[in-house]
């Protein structure tokens, strides 16, 4: 049995970071274990100009603690008035990396997101043209379409249709949940990728049911039946090199996840890589873990993979019920619980 894996240091491809005083009590978590991390714009408002992704990036030096070592790769927040010019402007300067697609009210601040993916037709072109990745969140969000079927019908209403009209366009379907997704993402061609989040790999939608309501397990999209979490795991598993690490990531405080209208996001940045680590165990793919995590990410969004090396130890950890969240506390993604393997 493999006790030690030794591997380049991983990144996060997908993150909410937050602001402010939970920004700064969560960032650490993250910046234990990943050199450089995609930072999602949902903050409130929006982060859709390059002044905004530039002075957020600051924020998130300066909340650094002292002798960590992490990067901040920005995103842009689109919306339906989203200048193409602005859009090229950061990118060409290097203030962000991609530019993320909220459908308006898919999740946690998307009210200012694309009303219809028609309105952003000239950005995507922009995008296409520079080789800026556009970061879907990848579900429809009419009130009439069942939640769990969400991710599959924006495969077929807006995925195909907008690759077609943007043949060399840069996409990443971001925390896939289904089969169809894994499918959709497994035959396209070499610009389609996909991340995916340790819960994903790890729960169903029982999960969220199980004995009654567990807001900590419900996050969007939302946890799907068995066999696609199944195809989800063989995805990231597969050594494809389309499917990579990205958390999502998504503190909330405690309180506004156990309310009346709890909060969309399981906050797992402080177990992260052991829950991945854990998957790939599972299904007889450590060999591959180094992959998921610190190659095929980095490929895809052609920067050099890290050389720094972390290692992973089989050592049981136990995975507290809270944690300080700059104020209030958030409960962390196997509150609780106790993690296989933890960072040497
Ligand atoms: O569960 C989620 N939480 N999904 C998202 O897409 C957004 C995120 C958040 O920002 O809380
Ligand atoms: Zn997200």
């Amino acid at each position: 049995m493999t006790t030690r894996l030794t591997i380049r240091r991983p990144d996060d491809w997908h993150l909410h970071l937050r602001d402010g005083a939970m920004m700064a009590a969560v960032l650490p978590y993250t910046a234990r274990q990943f050199a450089r991390a995609i930072v999602m714009p949902n903050l409130s408002p929006p982060v859709t100009t390059a002044k905004a992704a530039a002075a957020y990036r600051e924020r998130i030096l300066a909340a650094l603690p002292e002798g960590m070592d992490f990067t901040p790769l920005m995103t842009a927040y689109l919306t339906d008035d989203t200048d193409p010019d602005e859009i090229a402007a950061g990118f060409a300067d290097g203030t962000w990396v991609a530019a993320k697609l909220y459908p308006a009210g898919a999740t946690t601040n998307s009210s200012s997101g694309v009303t219809d993916i028609r309105k952003i037709d000239a950005v995507v072109a922009r995008m296409e043209e520079i080789g800026m990745p556009l970061l879907a969140h990848g579900e429809v969000t009419h009130d009439e379409v069942d939640i769990f079927d969400r991710e599959a019908r924006f495969i077929d209403e807006v995925a195909i249709p907008l690759l077609k009209r943007h043949r060399a366009l840069r996409f990443v379907f971001e925390h896939i949940t289904t089969k169809d997704a894994a499918e959709f993402v497994a035959g396209g061609s070499e610009r389609i990728a996909a991340t995916i989040t340790p819960q994903h790999l790890q729960i169903n939608r029982n999960a969220i049911f199980k004995g009654g309501i567990n807001p900590h397990a419900y996050c969007l999209p939302v946890a799907k039946r068995e066999e696609h979490r199944l195809a989800v795991r063989k995805a990231a598993t597969g050594g494809s090199g389309k499917f990579f690490l990205g958390t999502d990531s998504a503190p909330h405080a405690k309180s506004a996840k156990e309310s009346a209208c709890g909060c969309a996001g399981i906050f797992n940045a402080p177990f992260a890589l052991e829950a991945y680590a854990e998957v790939f165990e599972e299904e007889g793919a450590l060999d591959r873990l180094e992959a998921f995590a610190s190659l095929d990410g980095p490929r895809f969004y052609r920067l050099p993979a890290n050389e720094e090396r972390i290692t992973l130890e089989r050592v049981e950890t136990a995975v507290p019920a809270s944690l300080e969240g700059g104020g209030e506390p958030i409960v962390p993604y196997r509150a609780g619980g106790r993690m296989r393997w933890r960072l040497a």
